[in-house]
Order: C-alpha cells, then structure tokens, then sequence
C-alpha cells in the first residue's frame, strides 16, 4: 500500500493507541531469565522474566544512564542488568547501580506485565505508566482445567486502526453483505449453496464500564428455508478498546469453545493479531477447528475492507446499520485526552 495512501487514511483516524492492555508476546516466549526488545505502541519495550520468581516485566528498554539497549542486557536475579555500565533496572521501575547497589533516585519507565492465559499483557495509558487501573478478569474454566488450551494462530499484521474491530461489532448491516455466505473454514472458498443467517447486538456491562458485549446468533439458511436447528450463539466480550477480545462460541449439542483475539498496534495503521483458543478435552478437534476456522474466513472478509478504508467521523448512517454512535460514545473513555470529541459525534442512535 503506497506511503501516500497510507498517511491520508491515518489522518482520519482516532489516535492509534488508546488506553488498555495490550498482548506483547506469548507467555512461552520468555522463560525465566529471558529479555527481548518489543516494539509495540509508540514504544521501545524490555520484556524480561525474571529468574527467581519468574516475574515477568516490562520497561522502557532504553537505560536511564546513557541510553543502552535493556533488552541486549541480561537477567540477574529481578533485576535486568545493562550491558553498558552496569546498572539495573526491575519490573516497578527502580534503579540502582551495581557497583554501589544502591538506589537512583530515579523511576524508570515502566509498564504493569501480567502473564493471562499464556499471553504477556501489558497495561498502556496515555495518562502515564505504572498501574492499570482495571483487570483482565479471571476465567473460572480455564482456572479449573474444565478448559484447556487447544491452539493458537499468530495471523501476522494487517493494515488497519484498531477502532474497526470495535466498529465492525456495531456494523448490523455488513452481516448480510460480507457474512452471510459460508466458506470452508480457514479459506476463502465460498459454499454458494450454504447461507449463513446473522442476528447481532451490543450492550453495555453493567458494571464495568470498560467492558462490551457484542452477540451473535448465527442459523444455517439452505435453499431459502432457515434452519432453526442450526442456531449457534457467539458471545464476544470486548475487555478494553479491542486489545483483547473474548469470544465464547455455543454450538447446541456439540459443545463450547472459549477464544482470545488480540490486536497490538506495531504502528498507527498495523495491527499485529493473534488468536488462541480454549474448549473441553472431549470436545473433537475437528469441531473446534471448525468453529474457529469458520471465524477465521469471516475475520479475512473483514480485513479485505479494513485495509483499504477510512474512518468517516459523521458517518452517513441509515436506519439498519447498528449502534454506531453508542459505541464510539462508549470507546471515548480509552481517549481520556485526546480528539475523544471526534469519536462521539452530535448525532444520536436511534437503535
Ligand atoms: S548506559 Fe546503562 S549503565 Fe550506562
Ligand atoms: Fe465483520
């Protein structure tokens, strides 16, 4: 995609992070003493692990002394040791000098790391660094081994702002555009004779106000005729702005299929994203292939338009396209500073 058009698409754009946790690498990446360099948000990122408790941390991989690169340094103990002259650093962003091992009273910039699920989350405000101030909520059958692990997908980069995940889970209308024929899960290959039927929503948590639901309750269509026995349900948790999405998939009679996606922006207009899944032992593997595979050939239709569009701040909305405006009324609060103005519009929903 030529530089031009790529400047002139993100110029229409919200800002390309907004507020929340972010996956910056999988768990198994960095085992304990490990550092890498991670570039990710606007940021220059050391992600270590320590060797003792196996801590994992996140700083700025600059060293506050003259600048050396962190990351090309190693782990001692909870500390991360700069190859140049010594000093280190830790997850909560101290400082001391090994050689005196006393504290620098300086802070070093720091980002809150949790391991979630096997995935590294880091927590990103524009307000600043240091503590997040809401959690990845637990997964009670993941916790209990009810669910296990089942596999993941890094899908690579794409180009597109990170907002059109959100936008696309208030877009009712494309359902039956780009949705509705059914493809050979994980291709593009379509099924002519198969249509797929799509009843979306979206609502708010009622408690948590960083968090939305977006559902889908998808039936079989043959010929014209719908198969209400065909109905599966999806529940698509947003936990933050789309950094990280949950999806629980509800096929009637088969089983149950819990997924994480994520989307870490590498710059304004490229999102790197990956998928990892989770369901019962029992559950066949060819059925948890088949229903994440089956939103891995719809997720590519979306991609398709995501690549090349623009964000349209006073969309021209007709009756039938969705929540729009509740949405980015809601998304405002990952902008506490910025052009969040932009995002929320004068108009109103009729829906
Ligand atoms: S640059 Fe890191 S200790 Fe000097
Ligand atoms: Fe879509």
């Amino acid at each position: 995609m030529s530089d031009n058009l790529t400047r002139y698409r993100e110029r229409t754009y919200p800002p390309p992070y907004p507020d929340g946790w972010y996956r910056v690498a999988a768990s198994s990446e960095i085992r304990p003493g490990e550092v890498r360099h991670v570039q990710c948000l606007g940021e220059q990122i050391a992600l270590f692990r320590s060797r003792t408790q196996g801590r994992i941390a996140a700083v700025e991989a600059f060293c506050p002394h003259q600048g050396a690169n962190l990351a090309h340094g190693r782990v001692e103990g909870e500390w991360l040791q700069c190859p140049f002259h010594g000093w280190q650093v830790d997850g909560d962003g101290r400082v001391r000098d090994r050689s005196d091992a006393e504290d620098r009273p300086v802070a070093h910039r720091h980002w809150e790391a949790v391991d979630y699920y096997g995935m590294v989350m880091i927590y990103r405000s524009a307000r600043g660094d240091g503590e997040a101030p809401c959690r990845l909520p637990l997964q009670p059958k993941i916790d209990s081994r009810q669910f296990v692990c089942r596999g993941r997908y890094d899908a690579g980069e794409h180009d597109m702002h990170i907002i059109e995940f959100a936008e696309n889970s208030v877009d009712f209308r494309h359902f039956s555009q780009i949705h509705a024929v059914m493809r050979i899960p994980w291709t593009s290959i379509k099924l002519p004779w198969i249509r797929i039927r799509h009843e979306p929503s979206w609502s708010l948590d009622d408690t948590l106000e960083h968090i939305s639901y977006f559902g889908d309750e998808a039936m079989l269509e043959l010929g014209g005729r719908v198969y209400e026995k065909t109905r599966s349900r999806a529940l698509i948790t947003f936990l933050g702005p789309g950094s990280i999405v949950k999806f629980d998939f509800h096929v009637p009679k088969i089983g149950e299929v819990t997924m994480f996606q994520t989307h870490t922006p590498v710059e304004p207009l490229k999102q790197r994203i990956t998928f990892r899944w989770f369901a019962p032992r029992r559950v066949p593997r060819i059925f948890v292939s088949y229903v994440i595979g089956n939103w891995i050939s719809q997720w590519r239709q979306d991609v398709e338009i995501w690549k090349g569009k623009i964000y349209r701040q006073r969309p021209m909305l007709a009756a039938g396209d969705g929540p729009v405006w509740k949405m980015r009324r809601w998304y405002r609060q990952f902008y506490p500073d910025d052009r969040a103005e932009e995002l929320s519009g004068e108009n109103t929903d009729a829906g």
